[in-house]
């Protein structure tokens, strides 16, 4: 661990004395350090605080250069400086947000939004910081001007405005299309961050908003909500769609994105008593809103979770240890110290058809453990167990039933065993779809018909960190992100934007291929977060070193033929994001490398260790 300490060298400095900064009542100018205080490839955070303005700053240098960003990362604003940095990128350590260091651009998601670049100066052998007031009190930037002039010269409709479609629209913006851009999405919020629903269910929608109505208005990002659309003419290039209204109206594109994601897999049709009241599943904001609302209520005590993935075990987490007191009043409007001790507590029952939760994804051991620490707070497990029936009184679900024999007391159900795509408008299409009914995508996020790209969790697509032509599918926030990313740049690209021919509204740099490293993490309560990188399907040929039992601080390394392939940690922050960076730079991790020396892949990495 303190190996670990010194590599990373979390750095903070204050330097706050009246000579260290001048301003006007604009313009700061403010000493950070000396020139030979940071080596080539390192970075420090500094305090900087005068009378006018208090903020942090990150200061990085790189062949010989310095340079200056906002500190915070723009997803969960986490400090920057925790993370990694190699060949110019800047990765948080967290969800591995990437940056480019010269310019501060997102590189990479889950976050949206660049970061703040500064001016520097050197003076003598001082590092100055050179900043307007107005642009050290903001985290991040965004690349739409004021003033955004659009033309109809060509539209890009995206259909569904989830993490791919508004990452497409927004990135498409960002990076200089100047026509329409017009989503759909049947969903009536904004676009959110779908994947707080499972952990933080109560947040506000206000509160899990990607961006809000001023900025759509100010980047002039057509977005429909409530809107349904119900059939595709690739031939006519029309899209025909249902407003809430229930009218039907349709629009023509020159570029189209499909990003419909994935909904819920129902349980068995010839499971009876599924039409019970309180039985929920979790797709979206109104499903969380749904099961909030059942939770709250006094009378929901048992309450079953159906399935052992990601969703089911992250509500676990939530209603054994995330529950609030809530307002619950008797006729005083005040509530009783018995009332409040038996309103919080919640009998949670998780079903599951498998022996061990989330095996297929961190493998056996890992699997244990978590069912472990769900168990200490209370949970109850049922493995190898598959549903018979519901049954009910009034409407209302009581027992669910398995085939076990067992039944089991259940004021309220939810199902979580998995999704399926929401792909039948492409049916009978030219779209090339897989058996299973998912979009096949190159490695420009391009499908099998013209300018027609798909993204999200409705994909399969090469993976090129492994050179997985084949396609995989890696259903997560970031890679979905990334694949929006990639198609707003891969229509620039169509649309004759290139080295030799520049976009005149955009200085980032276009990406020429779908090459990303995917990231996902799962916060199984609010101590228990494990972050992932990587792919893999045999998650039990892995190498494990640390705590599972106890303190859960452990790494698992992935094995495919010899390789690490992927990698899962707890509390080992930053790891998980250094060994993404390896996997970015196309090094093989060998076994013997991370065999007996949890960093041993460090030796692929060219970074530097802060010194203090
Ligand atoms: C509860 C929950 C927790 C999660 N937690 C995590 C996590 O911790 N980490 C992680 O990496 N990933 C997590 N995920 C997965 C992550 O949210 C998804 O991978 C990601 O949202 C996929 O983005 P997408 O754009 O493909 O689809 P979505 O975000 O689902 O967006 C699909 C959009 O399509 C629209 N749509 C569908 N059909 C139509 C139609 N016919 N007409 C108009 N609009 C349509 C929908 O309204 C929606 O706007 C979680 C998912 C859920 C549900
Ligand atoms: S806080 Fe950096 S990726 Fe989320």
């Amino acid at each position: 661990m303190n190996k670990l300490k010194s590599f990373i060298g979390n750095l903070s400095t204050s330097i706050t004395t009246a000579d260290d900064s001048s301003s006007s009542s604009n313009q700061i100018r403010h000493r950070l350090c000396k020139v030979n205080e940071l080596e080539n490839g390192q970075m420090k955070e500094f305090e900087v605080k005068t009378p006018v303005v208090e903020a942090t700053v990150l200061l990085l240098k790189q062949n010989n250069r310095y340079y200056a960003l906002s500190s915070r990362c723009t997803h969960c604003k986490l400090p920057l400086v925790k993370g990694v940095f190699a060949n110019g990128r800047l990765r948080c350590f967290a969800y591995g947000s990437c940056y480019k260091a010269e310019t501060g651009d997102l590189e990479d998601h889950p976050g949206h939004g660049s970061l703040q670049k500064y001016n520097i100066d050197i003076v003598d052998d001082q590092v100055i910081l050179v900043a307007r007031k107005q642009d050290l009190e903001k985290v991040e930037c965004t690349k739409i001007p004021e003033d955004l002039q659009c033309d109809t010269k060509a539209t890009v409709l995206i259909v569904g405005a989830g993490a791919g479609g508004f990452t497409c629209g927004d990135t498409l913006r960002q990076n200089g299309f100047r026509g329409r851009i017009i989503l759909f999405t049947r969903e009536g919020s904004l676009p959110y961050d779908r994947v707080e629903l499972s952990k933080q269910p109560l947040k506000s929608p206000k509160e899990l908003l990607l961006r809000d109505q001023p900025y759509f208005r100010k980047a002039k990002l057509e977005l429909n909500l409530d809107t349904e659309v119900k059939s595709i003419s690739f031939h006519s290039k029309t899209v025909t769609y249902q407003t809430l209204g229930k009218q039907l109206k349709s629009e023509q594109y020159d570029y189209l994105v499909l990003a419909t994601g994935l909904r819920p897999r129902q349980l068995s049709k010839n499971i009876n008593g599924q039409e019970l009241r309180g039985i929920h599943v979790l797709r979206s904001l109104e499903d969380a809103n749904n099961i909030v609302n059942k939770v709250k209520q006094e009378q929901t005590k048992n309450i079953v979770i159906i399935g052992q993935s990601f969703i089911g075990l992250e509500l676990c987490g939530w209603l054994t240890t995330g529950l609030p007191n809530f307002e619950h009043k008797n006729n005083n409007n005040k509530l009783s110290a018995e009332e409040q001790k038996s309103e919080q507590k919640k009998n949670v029952t998780v079903i599951m058809r498998e022996s061990v939760p989330m095996k297929k994804i961190f493998g056996e051991k890992v699997g244990r453990a978590l069912q472990h620490i769900h168990e200490k707070n209370g949970a109850r497990f049922i493995s190898s167990a598959e549903i018979q029936d519901f049954t009910g009184e009034s409407n209302m679900v009581t027992h669910v039933h398995l085939t076990t024999g067992e039944s089991v007391a259940c004021d309220m159900a939810i199902v979580a065993i998995g999704s399926e795509p929401c792909t039948e408008i492409y049916k009978n299409s030219p779209i090339e779809m897989t058996d299973d009914n998912y979009i096949r995508v190159n490695d420009r996020l391009e499908t099998s018909v013209e300018n027609v790209m798909a993204v999200g969790d409705i994909t399969e697509y090469p993976l090129k960190i492994f050179n997985y032509d084949q396609g995989i599918r890696c259903q997560h926030w970031q890679m979905a992100c990334s694949e929006g990313h990639h198609a707003a740049d891969t229509i620039l690209h169509k649309l004759g934007y290139n080295s030799s021919n520049p976009n005149p509204h955009n200085e980032r740099a276009l990406k020429q291929e779908f090459y990303t490293v995917p990231i996902y993490w799962t916060t199984q309560n609010k101590n228990t977060i494990i972050r992932y990188c990587g792919y893999t399907t045999d998650a039990d040929n892995c190498i494990i070193h640390g705590d599972l039992d106890g303190e859960f601080k452990w790494v698992a390394y992935y094995l495919v033929d010899g390789y690490v392939r992927a990698c899962a940690q707890s509390q080992l922050d930053p790891l998980s994001s250094e060994v993404a960076e390896v996997f970015y730079q196309k090094r093989n991790i060998r076994k013997e490398d991370i065999e007996h020396d949890m960093y041993g892949y460090r030796k692929y990495l060219n970074i530097k260790i802060n010194s203090k």
